[in-house]
C-alpha cells in the first residue's frame, strides 16, 4: 500500500511552541497587533499596488510589516508551482503557513495573491485563524484588467499563450462577503489607499 508520509501523524515530532515567547509579549514589544491582511483579486486589479502603499505607510508609522507577493514568492519558495488548481492550492497553503508564523511573532503581514477560489480563501483563514485574518477583495473586472494590462499578460492570454489564465481559462470566484471590498475600477487610488489604511490601522491597534 502506498502511504504518503506527509499525511501520517509522526509521533517523533515535538513542537516547542509552548516554550517560545508568547505572541502577546512580542506584540507589546512592537506596539502592534499581529494580523494578516489578504489582498486578492484578478491579476492587475491593484492588489500589489495597495499592499505596497500599506507597507510604506506602516513603515512611516513605525510599524513592522512583511509583504508576501505572489509573483515574488513564485521566484523562490513557490518556484516549483504552476497555475493548475492543485498548484494554486499548494501556493496558497504555503503562503498561509508562512503568514501564520510571521503573524504569531507580532508582525503585520500583507499578502497579495490572486487566491481565485472561495475554498482557497477559507483554507487560508483556517490556517491563520479567523481572529488574525482579514480578507480584502480588490475588485476590478476582467475587461478593466485587460485594458490596464500592466504586465502584458492579458494580451498573451488572449493569443492563447498563457495556460490556465485567471478569468479566462481558469476560474475566479468573487466573494459573497469580504472584510473589506475595494472597487479599484470605480474609486481613485488615493481613496482606496485611505480606505485600506483606516481599516488596517484599526485592526493593528493594541
Ligand atoms: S494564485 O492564483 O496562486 O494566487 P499568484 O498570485 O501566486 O496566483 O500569481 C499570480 C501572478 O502570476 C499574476 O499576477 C501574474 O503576474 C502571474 N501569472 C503568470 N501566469 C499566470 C496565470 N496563468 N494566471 C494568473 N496569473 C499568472
Amino acid at each position: 500500500m502506498l502511504v504518503c508520509s506527509i499525511f501520517v501523524k509522526n509521533n517523533d515530532i515535538h513542537p516547542i511552541t509552548e516554550r517560545m515567547i508568547p505572541t502577546s509579549e512580542k506584540m507589546q514589544l512592537l506596539g502592534q497587533k499581529g494580523m494578516v491582511f489578504w489582498f486578492y483579486g484578478l491579476s492587475g486589479s491593484g492588489k500589489s499596488t495597495l499592499a505596497l502603499e500599506m507597507e510604506k505607510k506602516l513603515h512611516r508609522d513605525g510599524k513592522i510589516s512583511v509583504l508576501l507577493d505572489g509573483d515574488n514568492l513564485r521566484t523562490g519558495l513557490n518556484k516549483d508551482l504552476g497555475f493548475s488548481d492543485t498548484d494554486r492550492e499548494e501556493n496558497i497553503r504555503r503562503v498561509s503557513e508562512v503568514a501564520s508564523i510571521l503573524c504569531s511573532n507580532g508582525l503585520i503581514v500583507l499578502v497579495s495573491l490572486i487566491t481565485p477560489l472561495k475554498k482557497f480563501r477559507a483554507n487560508a483563514r483556517s490556517i491563520i485563524g479567523a481572529n488574525h485574518f482579514k480578507e480584502i477583495f480588490v475588485k476590478a473586472s476582467f475587461t478593466t484588467c485587460k485594458k490596464r494590462d500592466v504586465k502584458g499578460l492579458y494580451a498573451k492570454a488572449i493569443e492563447g499563450k498563457v495556460k490556465s489564465f485567471t478569468g479566462k481559462t481558469s476560474d475566479f470566484e468573487e466573494p459573497d462577503q469580504a472584510d473589506l471590498i475595494i472597487n479599484s475600477e470605480k474609486e481613485s487610488k488615493i481613496k482606496s489607499v485611505e480606505k485600506v489604511y483606516q481599516f488596517l490601522h484599526q485592526a493593528i491597534t493594541l
